[in-house]
């Protein structure tokens, strides 16, 4: 057991300095892995396979079988929360999630409960204390859920969507409700990802896919303020205070100087942004994490490898970057790029142009 290996993720959180850059991959277990799509086919349906705790757990592992990753992320989905709220959720082929009554008007509030993770999640909670004990140390755990927004989008579409039409203009007609909403998130998330720092997860992610949607004013109100009201949530309970917390909002990179002050460790990027430009403007306390387009991974080996090393002379060695994809990984990647990728971010030594990037 390599104990670089077991902490480079973890100092990478705080800023500390590291033997080589750490690397995972948002969806590093998914339909790209076909021990993946096996599994997933011995049980009836997605949510099955993330309520089966001995499932969730193969899962988790399989990408760490095949490359030399930094950390495991909880095979989950973030959806699981409204579920256990009481909304009726399915994941249909080919469409992917959908509640059958989403949320359209206030009074569709007094619908949702507040759940209590060791009882209505507990199946995420075992599949955690599972994975821990698999991982026996090796590599650290990530626990993550939804950000309050980005629940409440698909809450109130019923599924996925172009235009957010229906979230929005909730927003636009009925602010304070939507507040009502985010607020009984906020409630929710905390106990939640409390309830896996307990359980064994060892940092813990907030996945804000849609807060990129929004205008500035509004992502402050609904996306940002409930974001770091669940960060300062965990901040004041024992077991997760000290946890390093990756905030992620795709999109997000117009509010790096707002994100800076969320109380998170990390903060994720998408692709459209250089790291070095990021980091000046977030300034010294956050680490980053990104930044590879996923769909260089469908690209000629020679044009990805220079796309990693560009992301990696544009942080130039700097402590606290974790390298990443700028969002998660697609079904029909070829694993032979994500086995380059991970290789040619732990060969890295140092890039001979480091100049042309300026210093923050
Ligand atoms: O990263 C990991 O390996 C951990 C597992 C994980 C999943 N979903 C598994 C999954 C994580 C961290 C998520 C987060 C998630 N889920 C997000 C935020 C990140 C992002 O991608 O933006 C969102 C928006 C969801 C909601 C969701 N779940 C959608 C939109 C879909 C359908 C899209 C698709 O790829 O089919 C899912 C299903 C889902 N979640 C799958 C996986 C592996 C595919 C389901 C299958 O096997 O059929």
């Amino acid at each position: 057991m390599s104990a670089a290996r077991a902490t480079r993720f973890l100092r990478a959180c705080r800023g500390q300095e590291v033997d080589r850059t750490p690397v995972w991959l948002m969806r590093q277990a998914g339909r790209y892995l076909p021990e993946y799509r096996a599994t997933r086919a011995q049980v009836s349906g997605f949510l099955k396979l993330c309520q089966t705790p001995e499932l969730a757990c193969e899962v988790t592992l399989q990408p760490l079988r095949r490359f030399d990753l930094d950390a495991a992320i909880l095979f989950s989905d973030i959806l699981t929360v409204p579920h256990a709220m009481g909304m009726e959720l399915d994941f249909l082929e080919g469409e992917g999630p959908v509640f059958s009554s989403p949320l359209r008007q206030a009074s569709d509030l007094q619908r949702l409960g507040q759940p209590d993770p060791e009882q209505e999640l507990r199946y995420v909670m075992d599949a955690v204390r599972l994975i821990r004990h698999e991982l026996d140390g090796r590599v650290p755990l990530i626990g993550f859920a939804g950000s309050p927004w980005t629940l409440a989008c698909y809450m109130i579409e019923g599924r996925g969507s172009r235009d957010f039409l229906h979230a929005k203009s909730w927003l636009y007609s009925d602010p304070e409700s939507l507040e009502q909403l985010l607020d009984r998130l906020v409630q929710a998330l905390v106990a939640y990802l409390r309830a896996q720092a307990t359980a064994g997860a060892q940092a813990l992610m907030l996945f804000d896919t849609w807060g990129g949607t929004l205008s500035t004013p509004a992502y402050h109100r609904f996306s940002f303020t409930p974001m770091q009201r669940v960060i300062a949530g965990l901040r004041a309970a024992p077991e997760s205070v000290d946890l390093p917390i990756i905030v992620f909002s795709k999109g997000g990179s117009n509010w790096l100087e707002l994100m800076a002050n969320s109380g998170a460790n990390v903060i994720g990027l998408d692709w459209t942004i250089e790291i070095n430009a990021a980091r000046k403007r977030l300034g010294k306390s956050v680490a980053v994490q990104g930044n590879l387009d996923p769909i260089a991974l469908y690209g000629q080996s020679a044009l990805l490898r220079a796309e990693i090393e560009r992301i990696l002379c544009a942080n130039a060695g700097r402590p606290g970057h974790i390298f990443n994809l700028g969002h998660g990984i697609t079904p029909q990647t070829p694993i032979d790029n994500v086995e380059l990728l991970v290789e040619t971010v732990h060969a890295w030594n140092g890039c001979n142009n480091d100049s042309v990037y300026e210093e923050y």
